[in-house]
């Protein structure tokens, strides 16, 4: 449990863990390569930790030293059918991109999490595996985890994914791995492209033209050197922090920007935030930079249309940050926050109104009249580690107290938040 006190001058400098998506995707490419990979930067959170699970639960070693990851893949074919369940834990990434791999294998095998993820919709992956001749059976009958995979010779398909998710899209080009042919996907717009630059770097012919990729089956993948970059998902908390907490300014360092991830970024400068980018660079085929926020007068936006896979999981934290801005902002086309490790349009308007914040939750994503000061409440984030972190925030800009019970599900994807955030705190 957590209570949070209202703070001004927030100040100091920090570097946010490794990026989670690409920790993952890290972690699978190096296990179906030949050779070493090695991976500096990856995150230790609870959902990277299960896809190494599930690996080495498939017979690939994989060594943690303090510094990195050593992943000793054994090749596309190389997975051995596991003596047990693979426990995918909360991870909703791990479930879907393991599913697309282990549809193009020689064997069966189970997948199952928690709770929160055995109840999220997996129809989205079964559908075009199907398409593809995999098997995949959800055991309870309910489109949902646990999933029975069973893994088939697999045919090449054109997916009109009609869902912008990097997760489908994923799935579907690592089947596209193992099938008998070119395998393509065209989504409504275009989500985060991290598993195509990272598949083309371990030497896979991967295609990207506007909202289609396409990917040739390779006869091999090469072990690499990763250098994973910081989170902006977990950017997202300071960066909203030091915009509104007055007397704030934080640097944050090593951040991905990637076009396909960086949308709060735009977000924070059509809100008129002093928020200023610096070294910008390239490592591991990813853009990155180091970010200075200071606290500003924000105004309202409207976030809508194809920017919204850019910025899905910051939406929490951006609903809190038009609390703090003047005016009406507009959150829309956003229906897929429905199905993340929580319903956050429930949950982060149900806590916001808790905390006296003017917020209408709509079908696809709120309104939200800025500008009322908000009081301290307890938190039901429903172990929903980007509605812990957000609340969080929240907490530190209220009068009073705000008491997060749940506080320790920030490991999934940030074990060192809390750290993080009292290192600011003068
Ligand atoms: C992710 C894709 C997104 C995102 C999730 C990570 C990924 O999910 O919300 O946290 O690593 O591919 P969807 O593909 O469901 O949008």
């Amino acid at each position: 449990m957590k209570i949070l006190e209202k703070k001004t001058s927030l100040k100091g400098t920090l570097t946010v863990p490794g990026d989670k998506s690409i920790s993952h995707r890290a972690v699978m490419f190096g296990s179906l390569a030949e050779g070493t990979t090695t991976i500096r930067g990856f995150l230790k959170g609870a959902d990277c930790l299960s896809t190494i699970d599930c690996f080495r639960k498939m017979g690939i070693e994989i060594e943690e030293t303090e510094e990195e990851i050593i992943v000793h893949g054994k090749g596309l074919h190389g997975l051995n059918a596991p003596t047990e369940i693979l426990d995918v834990g909360n991870s909703g990434t791990t479930t879907r991109l393991i599913s697309g791999i282990l549809a193009g294998q020689n064997f069966s095998c189970t997948l199952s999490g928690d709770a929160s993820l055995n109840s999220r919709p997996m129809k989205r992956i079964m559908t075009p595996l199907s398409m593809m001749n995999a098997s995949v059976e959800s055991i309870e009958g309910n489109n949902c985890a646990p999933l029975r995979i069973t893994g088939h010779p697999l045919t090449a398909i054109h997916y009109d994914s009609p869902v912008a998710s990097a997760q489908v899209k994923s799935c579907v080009l690592l089947a596209g791995l193992y099938a008998d042919g070119v395998t393509s996907v065209t989504e409504p717009a275009l989500s985060r492209d991290h598993t195509e630059r990272m598949l083309r770097s371990f030497g896979a012919n991967v295609i990207s033209d506007g909202n289609k990729c396409s990917v040739t089956p390779p006869e091999t993948l090469y072990g690499q050197n990763i250098v994973v970059p910081g989170d902006i998902s977990s950017a997202a908390f300071f960066i909203v922090a030091g915009l509104i907490t007055p007397g704030s300014e934080i640097t944050i360092k090593n951040v991905g920007i990637n076009d396909t991830r960086a949308g709060i970024i735009k977000v924070c400068q059509d809100m008129g935030a002093d928020l200023t980018l610096f070294n910008e660079r390239e490592e591991g085929g990813e853009p990155v930079a180091d970010l200075l926020v200071r606290h500003s007068c924000l105004h309202a936006t409207t976030v809508e249309g194809s920017i919204i896979p850019a910025l899905i999981d910051e939406l929490p934290v951006i609903a809190l940050m038009a609390c703090f801005a003047e005016g009406e902002t507009i959150i829309r086309d956003a229906h897929e926050l429905r199905v993340k490790e929580s319903d956050r349009i429930e949950l982060a308007s149900t806590n916001l109104q808790a905390m006296g914040a003017d917020v209408i939750p709509t079908n696809d994503g709120f309104i939200i009249h800025g500008g009322k000061p908000l009081h301290g409440a307890t938190i039901d984030c429903k172990m929903d580690h980007r509605i812990a972190m957000t609340f969080a925030i929240a907490g530190m800009n209220a009068e009073g107290e705000t008491v997060i019970p749940e506080s320790d599900c920030v490991d999934v994807s940030y074990p060192a938040f809390w750290q993080q955030l009292e290192s600011l705190q003068p």
